[in-house]
C-alpha cells in the first residue's frame, strides 16, 4: 500500500479499485467508523456553504450522494451536480434519487480534470475527497477554475490532530478498526486500513489551508471536530 500511496500515478489506480470494492458497504462503514457522526458533519458543511436557491453547486467525489442531496434541499431553480470516478458509487447515488427530484444529477468523472466550463459554480463541496487524489494542488487549481468569482469551496475530511500522542493513538485506532472491518466485510484488512495510511500522506487541515492560499483562494479557514481528527477547510475565489 505504501508504494501505491507515494507514487502519484499508482495512487488513483489503487483508490479506484478500493472504492469499487467497498461501494455497496460504504454507507454502513462510514456510519460505523464515525459512530454515526458523519451525517452531522455533512449537515454542518452544507449549512456553512450558505447555498442560495438559484445556485449551481458541484459536489466533488460525491460517493453515494449524501452531500449532493443535502445541497439540493437548499435549492430552488439551481442544480446540484455530483461527480465521482467510481461508477459503482454513482450508480448507488442515482438509486437514491426520488423520481420528482429534478435538482440533482450525477456524473462519472475525475475531479482533477472536469469538462465543465470555467466559472460554472457558486459553491463546490468535497466530502472525504481531497485526501484521496494523487495531486491536491492540481485538484485545488481545478476547483478554482470552476468557481465563479465570489464562489466558495468547502471540504470535509479526516484531519491531523496537533498533539503527537493523540495523533498516534487515533491513527492506531483507525488502522486497527479499519483492518478488522476490512477483514470481516471483504476478507482484506487493507481496504479500510487505507484511511490511516492516507492520512499519514495527507497535509492535514493546516496544510490544506496553505495549499488553498497558494492556489489564490481568500478568506480561508478551517474548523475541527473530535480534537482535530476530522476537519472542514474552506476558501473563496476573489
Ligand atoms: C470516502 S468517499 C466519499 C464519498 C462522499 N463524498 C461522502 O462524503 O460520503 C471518496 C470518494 O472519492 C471518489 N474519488 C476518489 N478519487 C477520485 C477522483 N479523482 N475523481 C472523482 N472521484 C474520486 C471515490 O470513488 C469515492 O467515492
Amino acid at each position: 500500500m505504501q508504494e501505491h500511496l507515494t507514487a502519484t500515478a499508482k495512487k488513483q489506480f489503487y483508490v479506484n479499485r478500493m472504492f469499487a470494492t467497498i461501494a455497496p458497504r460504504y454507507d454502513l462503514v462510514t456510519s460505523l467508523l464515525s459512530y454515526g457522526q458523519d451525517q452531522r458533519w455533512k449537515r454542518k458543511l452544507v449549512a456553512m456553504a450558505e447555498v442560495q436557491p438559484q445556485h449551481q453547486v458541484l459536489d466533488l467525489a460525491c460517493g453515494t450522494g449524501d452531500i449532493t442531496y443535502l445541497l439540493a434541499r437548499q435549492l430552488g431553480s439551481g442544480q446540484a451536480t455530483g461527480v465521482d470516478i467510481t461508477p459503482e458509487m454513482v450508480e448507488l447515488a442515482r438509486r437514491k434519487q426520488p423520481s420528482n427530484e429534478t435538482r440533482v444529477r450525477f456524473e462519472t468523472g475525475d475531479i482533477c480534470q472536469l469538462s465543465f466550463a470555467d466559472a460554472s459554480f457558486e459553491r463546490i463541496t468535497a466530502g472525504y475527497a481531497v485526501r484521496n487524489v494523487p495531486d491536491i494542488s492540481r485538484l485545488l487549481g481545478e476547483v478554482f477554475r470552476l468557481l465563479k468569482p465570489g464562489g466558495r469551496f468547502l471540504s470535509l475530511d479526516f484531519g491531523k490532530p496537533e498533539g503527537h500522542f493523540y495523533r498516534w493513538a487515533y491513527l492506531g485506532y483507525l488502522s486497527a478498526t479499519g483492518s478488522a472491518l476490512g477483514w470481516l466485510l471483504h476478507g482484506d484488512p487493507d481496504v479500510y486500513r487505507y484511511i490511516a495510511e492516507s492520512i499519514k500522506h495527507y497535509p492535514g487541515q493546516s496544510g490544506v489551508q496553505r495549499l488553498l492560499e497558494e492556489t489564490g483562494f481568500v478568506e480561508c479557514g478551517f474548523i475541527t471536530f473530535l480534537g482535530g481528527a476530522i476537519a472542514m477547510n474552506w476558501g473563496s475565489k476573489p
